[in-house]
């Protein structure tokens, strides 16, 4: 990514700012295209909504220090092998984001900002999913949830 695209993911990251509301539409957004995945999230998504918000915020931030980025995203990715995530999910979860990104932000969302937030949410998936292969030989601390 170049540091303009890191500049476009980072400032309509704080466009969206912290609303509930933009990420029920994007879970809503994830179910209308993966039905299948409801199951594997808990029936009350409150506190999910909360923690998605905060690592994705976390994650953006973090573009420009690769090495925290890549620890953080690879212990993510391992504890999302053990919530039954499989490889597929990956890009639905990347069309609802890019499609609750456009619908939230409108006309300022431009075609830079949709292609500089497509290399970053394919930079974390792809970390995530190595994450998630390193830990197929069985649990690891990276697996557990932190509380
Ligand atoms: C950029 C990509 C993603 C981010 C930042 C993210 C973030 C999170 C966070 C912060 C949690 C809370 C638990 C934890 O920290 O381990 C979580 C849980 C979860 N995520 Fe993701 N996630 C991403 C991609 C996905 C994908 C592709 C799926 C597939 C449908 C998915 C499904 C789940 C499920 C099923 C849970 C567990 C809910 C539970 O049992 O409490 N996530 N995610």
């Amino acid at each position: 990514m170049t540091p303009e695209q890191i500049e476009l993911v980072q400032s309509s990251m704080q466009e969206l700012g912290a609303g509930d509301d933009v990420v029920r539409r994007f879970y809503d957004r994830v179910f209308e295209l993966a039905p299948e995945t409801r199951s594997l999230f808990p029936d009350d998504m409150e506190e999910l909504r909360t923690g998605f918000l905060a690592t994705l915020t976390e994650l953006v931030a973090s573009l420009h220090e690769l090495p925290d980025l890549a620890l953080q995203s690879r212990a993510l990715g391992a504890r999302h092998r053990g919530y039954g995530v499989q490889a597929s999910h990956y890009a639905v979860v990347r069309a609802a984001l890019l499609d609750t990104l456009a619908s939230t932000l409108g006309d300022g969302f431009t075609p830079a900002h949709a292609a500089a937030w497509g290399q970053a949410y394919d930079l974390l998936a792809e970390v995530m999913q190595q994450g998630a292969a390193a830990s197929a030989g069985g649990p690891s601390i990276a697996s557990r949830r932190p509380r």
